[in-house]
């Protein structure tokens, strides 16, 4: 059966939320963790938000219907987006529909949105991971130049419970190497830890900023990405700067009322449970929070478990070609963007 391989119609961003839920799904039901019915939207406004950023590392691989033409229409098997940052190139989503999977799509739409990684003959030949010299300068520009040229990445999150994607991404050296945690629940105000004396947090709105998050996230995460960041506030998340009383610098933090916690980035590990008890005592959810935790990152991990939330489900794993991220002291925002 043909399969075309194009950039997806705007309409065509359902159709790509069902594949999602269809092949996630399938294999967390058949490890009896069925998904509760679907609730699309943050999906939805996600695929937006990496449709405008990314719009040439985002495909759909499409069975056209009888008679129609490749280039519109036809059925969404399954669909892959890349978001480049920098020099970090993450793999946000790869899916395909479990009747067409293990035929070779999934492996076909991650070939095509790979940056061009310009492998050494034998690196390549032997299907190894990129060399430090070999890989990508900074191969898209990024909305603010970064201070230096770092080699590119390759990252992505897979779930622990899936054999297929991690054995798939870990062919191109994208291997899994740090679990992260999805903590659960309703913290203990009693349990929160208080900022120390001198410690200011600001809430982002009194004053732009972009330029002291990107300053964090280049120290922390290894890229700005104020992109992002604008797309976290657009969809209900708030943030906080932290400052010292002489207005270093020390790192940022969201949360939301949905419950949806992080990122926080901080320049200083030991604000960790500080600044985790200030956002969850600050903005209180409606329901449970959920956060996402690296296992590098003990002192968030204790907090929260002193807190009272709880650890639900396989932990997922963060991968990559290179060491890219100071990950004791960052919690992502999601596993589909770091
Ligand atoms: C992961 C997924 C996108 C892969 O797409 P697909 O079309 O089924 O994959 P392909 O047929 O192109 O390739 C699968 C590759 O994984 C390899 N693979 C399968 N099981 C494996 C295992 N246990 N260990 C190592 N490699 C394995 C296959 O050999 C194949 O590689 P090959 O092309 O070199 O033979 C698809 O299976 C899927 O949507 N799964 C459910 C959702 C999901 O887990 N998505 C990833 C989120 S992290």
């Amino acid at each position: 059966m043909t399969v075309a391989y194009r950039p997806p119609l705007p309409s065509e961003l359902t159709e790509c939320a069902l594949v999602w839920y269809t092949a996630v799904d399938d294999y967390m039901a058949r490890l009896g963790r069925p998904l509760p019915s679907p609730y699309l939207d943050p999906l939805l406004t996600l695929l937006a938000h990496l449709l405008k950023t990314d719009p040439q590392r985002f495909l759909v691989a499409v069975r056209p219907a009888r008679g129609a033409s490749l280039d519109g229409g036809g059925q969404v098997v399954g669909f892959a987006i890349a978001a480049q940052r920098e020099h970090v190139w993450f793999l946000s989503q790869l899916y395909v529909l479990p009747s067409d999977q293990g035929k070779g799509i999934g492996r076909a739409l991650l070939t095509q949105v790979l940056p061009s990684l310009d492998l050494p003959a034998d690196e390549e030949a032997a299907g190894g991971a990129p060399a430090e010299s070999a890989a990508p300068i900074d191969a898209v520009p990024s909305e603010s130049a970064p201070p230096t040229q770092r080699p590119g990445v390759l990252a992505t999150c897979t779930d622990s419970a899936q054999p297929i994607s991690n054995g798939l991404y870990a062919r191109l050296g994208v291997v899994p190497r740090l679990p992260v945690f999805n903590l659960v629940g309703t913290p203990n105000p009693s349990a929160l830890a208080r900022l120390p004396a001198g410690v200011e947090a600001t809430p982002f709105g009194s004053s732009d900023p972009t330029s002291a998050i990107d300053s964090v996230d280049r120290a922390v995460i290894g890229y700005a990405h104020a992109t992002d960041h604008a797309y976290l506030r657009a969809t209900g998340r708030t943030g906080f700067i932290y400052r010292a009383g002489n207005g270093e610098l020390l790192g940022y933090g969201y949360s939301s009322e949905a419950g949806r916690f992080g990122p926080v980035a901080l320049l200083d590990e030991t604000l960790t449970a500080p600044v985790v008890g200030h956002l969850m005592s600050v903005i209180r959810p409606r329901g449970a929070t959920t956060a996402w935790v690296p296992g590098t990152n003990d002192r968030a991990m204790v907090a929260l478990l002193r807190a009272g939330l709880r650890i639900e489900g396989f932990p997922a794993l963060i991968c990559w070609t290179r060491p890219f991220g100071a990950f004791d002291r960052y919690l992502p925002a999601s596993l589909a963007l770091l």
